[in-house]
């Protein structure tokens, strides 16, 4: 099938009580990893791009490796979506160039220039097929060259939402509320937790409408202690707990961001090559098991954490 939009997927993801997986691709064996596990659980994704895998790979080998994957695996529902767009002329690059999802990113700006710029996405992108993701409150971490510390992070406020949904036109909300970017998102020796209660205010104000979790990954111990045991030096890196991640799943929000899992899953598993094989140089070889990493991790977040396997 063609690529899809995000329209379908988030009502029935809605109305089902899960979520989808929302995957940033930067290269071949990413893509392969992600929609292999896909197409084994019978799921929707969603393949997100950011602008710094637009900068890395090239656009437009990122979508050819996208249509590849719809050709390998044409039962399954696949958008093509834009991650943190930074500004209208991406976002209008992006929907030129075949993608069916943008986000904009005018989290920072103040509300009323975060409402003109995502208007302005909007227009153009509905005018062309395409839905907007927009965002309100800042997320802790790294995006692309953006880095928020926790002190200028904020919740969403929930009183804010509906004009700026109504004013905006926009078809999906990424909120914070207490995820972040990157691997490293709670102190050591702290109890993680996201404020559902904002959420729920969140949903209140929005019946129906799509919300958006962005730094998700839960930054599994296994590969943090692999990388360390393997010549890495990532301590105290600490994810969002899955259980939470499930609950939220239930809830209002529809699409969940995972990044920083599939980094680390890619890592480990390569040091963990290199160290055991020090004579190998084939990337053939080391890719192989870290892209096996990518399959198994998504497979698991799909049927533990998402829910949204068999839903197809
Ligand atoms: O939220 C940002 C995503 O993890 C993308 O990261 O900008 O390094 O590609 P990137
Ligand atoms: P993580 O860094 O938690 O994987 O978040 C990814 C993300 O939000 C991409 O937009
Ligand atoms: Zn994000």
């Amino acid at each position: 099938m063609p690529l899809v939009t995000t329209t379908e997927m988030f009502k029935k993801a809605y109305n089902g009580g899960y979520a989808i997986g929302a995957f940033n691709v930067n290269n071949m064996e990413i893509i392969q990893g992600i929609t292999e596990a896909c197409q084994e659980t019978h799921s929707p994704v969603i393949l997100q791009v950011s602008k710094g895998a637009r900068a890395y790979a090239n656009h437009t080998y990122l979508v050819k490796l996208v249509e590849a994957a719809l050709i390998e695996c044409p039962e399954i529902p696949m958008a093509l979506h834009l991650d943190h767009g930074p500004d209208f002329e991406t976002c209008k690059s992006c929907i030129d160039g075949g993608f069916t999802s943008v986000m904009i990113d005018g989290s920072s700006k103040s509300f009323e220039e975060n409402i003109a710029l995502t208007r302005q996405v909007v227009d153009y992108a509905h005018a062309h097929g395409v839905v907007v993701e927009a965002e309100l409150g800042t997320l802790a971490g790294i995006e692309d060259d953006v880095n928020v510390s926790a002190e200028d992070s904020s919740y969403t406020r929930p009183e804010e939402v509906e004009e700026f949904v109504d004013r905006t036109g926009c078809d999906s909300l990424a909120i914070a509320i207490g995820t972040s970017h990157g691997a490293y998102k709670f102190k050591p020796g702290t109890d993680p937790h996201l404020r559902f209660d904002v959420l729920h205010e969140i949903e209140k104000k929005l019946p129906g409408f799509p919300i958006v979790l962005h730094g998700a990954s839960s930054v599994p111990q296994e590969f943090v202690a692999a990388i360390n045991k393997f010549g890495g030096n990532m301590p105290g890196a600490i994810g969002v707990p899955e259980d939470q991640l499930r609950e939220a799943a239930r809830s209002a929000v529809c699409k969940i961001n995972i990044d920083s899992d599939i980094r680390l899953a890619m890592t480990a598993t390569i040091r963990q090559f290199m160290h055991e094989h020090p004579d190998k140089f084939d990337p053939r070889e080391y890719l192989k098991p870290a892209r096996a990493a990518v399959k198994a991790m998504v497979h698991h977040k799909i049927v533990d954490v998402l829910g949204s396997n068999d839903r197809i």
